[in-house]
């Protein structure tokens, strides 16, 4: 989560517990109450934004399959939700189809050639975060045009023309921004006012954007035309490889013309794993998200909740032991399996995971006590998500980020699409955390072309083999337990998927030693046991997670979809 959002509220001082009691009490009522799925028979499209929906559902109307419209949706976002959405990013997606085959794409940035693993500190060794989340020194070579074109030839029915063609209208003709976007883009006009092409676009000529300003990006209309007229090239080659490696070389970035040339997506094997009889589908590293959530599912599944037991502190406490060592192994094993040997079926086994359980006692154990597992010989690894599944039974779950929100904050010139800061989810010196906290060694260390660590969890749950849920979200270290708590609140409390969206959750990463909870999340008593089992308990979120996803009821015929209330998307059916 951007640290923007946060608010500083501690618990203790500013709210009284009868406050507490009632909102969240009012929050559970109306979310369970007034708010209830949408419901279709034969398609679905849950996005962050509006327009990007309205495309992907258009798309399924006319014949498309799941893939055609999630490859028009991604287009769509880089247009209409410029904080994550992107060409100038990357992103995973994770695919079952009708007939039983689940893959995912990894279409992550990578590290240009050039970098070395010290790139970010000074001649001291001092870590300078700066470098590694501002200017063109933080972007890794973008992945999103390449991943998304290889999905659609390799699983979609469209041809790109067919597919891109909304987005170009959307940046052609423009669209109102609205109360929501111009706010989010009027948090960061600081920012944006620092770099020519960004002011141009994301300010009202340096001034803040009003809610009816109409937002029209004729260059990024331009650079998609050149990527509808010549593919994955258009991008990758010629006149928008030309800006990105002059802008870059101009102002200190790595990235060089091989490393466009020579960005590919990879087809990975997904993250396979079981939880009281459901298959989890989730995605492989460079992400941790397949993992941890297996792993956590894993742990997790030693324990019966009983329905009253949601959010008591005997569940928050036994969730939160686990996550600890989850997050543990996270900062040791987990980094690119083309660079690292990740011990992926160790981590996800269940005889790993009993190992863990039989250690949770009813107390808390400290972080600082709690260490990375060691692999033994038993075995043999701002954004935004959208999920989209059709009438063919294809189902597919998309996560795709810039990192912060807007990336870097730079439009490259003359091409209008916005940069990632993706280089800040590498490790740039152990044992120092990058924005979200999280902390990391030699597994994600920077090297040139490899693809650094991510936290992006795009899973499809499946029961007897044909997609249940379809779920993922943003929020960095936040993802995995969002994702996490989706399919429990769906699995263990038979919520709803609108529901089990809207809950409140919390959220624990082994460092720092802390729980959060979201603002009104959970109630004094509750905290007060967590303190007594000796729990730490952090500053209150605006925010965790902001989950898209789709519940299908197989025996009815029945597709639900649901967008978080933290956001501002849409679920349309048909
Ligand atoms: O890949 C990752 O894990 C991060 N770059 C995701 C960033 C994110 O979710 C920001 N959203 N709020």
């Amino acid at each position: 989560m951007t640290k923007e959002l946060r608010l500083t509220s501690a618990y203790s001082k500013t709210i009284t517990t009868t406050l507490l009691i009632v909102c969240l009490s009012l929050f559970i009522n109306l979310s369970a109450e007034t708010k209830r799925p949408v419901r279709a028979k034969n398609g679905m499209v849950v996005s962050p934004s509006t327009l990007a929906t309205d495309i992907g559902v258009e798309i399924l109307k006319n014949g498309g399959n799941a893939v055609d419209a999630s490859v028009a949706v991604g287009f769509a976002l880089a247009v209409c939700y410029p904080s994550a959405g992107n060409i100038g990013g990357g992103g995973f997606m994770v695919i079952h189809l009708e007939d039983g085959k689940s893959t995912t794409i990894d279409f992550r940035e990578r590290a240009p050639l050039s970098v070395h693993k010290d790139i970010y500190l000074d001649e001291d060794g001092n870590y300078n975060p700066d470098l590694s989340t501002k200017g063109w020194t933080s972007a890794g070579v973008p992945g999103s045009v390449a991943g998304l074109i290889y999905a659609l030839e390799k699983y979609g029915t469209m041809r790109l023309s067919e597919v891109i063609t909304p987005a170009i209208k959307l940046a052609e003709n423009g669209f109102e921004v609205g109360y929501d976007l111009a706010n989010h883009i009027n948090i960061f006009n600081e920012d944006f006012n620092e770099y020519e092409a960004s002011k141009e676009i994301f300010t009202a000529e340096g001034d803040s954007l009003n809610e009816d300003h109409f937002l029209v990006q004729k260059e990024l209309a331009n650079a998609l035309k050149l990527i509808k007229e010549n593919g994955r090239d258009g991008f990758y080659k010629g006149y928008i490889a030309d800006l990105i490696v002059k802008q870059s070389f101009d102002n200190g970035g790595y990235i060089t013309h091989k490393d466009l040339q020579e960005y590919n997506p990879v087809e990975r094997m997904p993250i396979k794993g079981n939880y009281k009889g459901y298959e989890i589908i989730s995605m492989p590293p460079p992400s941790s998200g397949g993992i941890a959530l297996v792993q956590s599912l894993n742990i997790l599944e030693n324990f019966e909740f009983a329905k009253n037991a949601w959010h008591s502190s005997d569940y928050i406490h036994k969730t939160v032991e686990a996550l600890k060592k989850v997050y543990a192994d996270r900062s040791q094993h987990l980094g690119d399996s083309d660079f690292y040997d990740v011990p992926a079926q160790w981590l996800t086994s269940k005889l790993y995971a009993k190992s863990i359980f039989d250690k949770i006692k009813t107390i808390a154990t400290p972080s600082d006590s709690i260490a990375p597992g060691i692999p033994v010989t038993y075995e043999s690894k701002e954004t935004t998500h959208y999920s989209i599944v059709d009438e063919f039974g294809n189902a597919v779950s998309t996560t795709v980020t810039l990192n912060s929100s807007y990336g870097n904050k730079i439009v490259v010139e003359g091409a209008g699409f916005l940069l990632n800061n993706e280089m800040d989810d590498f490790n740039a010196k152990p044992g120092e955390p990058n924005q979200y906290g999280l902390i990391g060694g030699e597994a994600n260390s920077i090297q040139p072309g490899k693809r650094m660590l991510s936290s992006m969890t795009p899973t499809i749950v499946l029961e007897d083999g044909k997609p249940y849920i379809v779920v993922g979200s943003p929020g960095g270290s936040q993802i995995i337990t969002s994702v996490l708590q989706v399919i429990l609140n769906c699995i263990d409390f038979n919520m709803d998927i609108q529901g089990a969206i809207d809950m409140p959750r919390f959220h624990h990463q082994w460092y720092p030693d802390e729980i959060l909870f979201e603002e009104f999340g959970t109630t004094h008593d509750v905290i007060s046991n967590l303190i007594l089992k000796g729990h730490n308990i952090g500053e209150a979120d605006s925010w965790i997670g902001r989950v898209q996803g789709i519940l299908i009821d197989q025996e009815n015929n029945v597709i639900f979809g649901g967008t978080d209330s933290r956001a501002f998307g849409k679920a349309v059916g048909y």
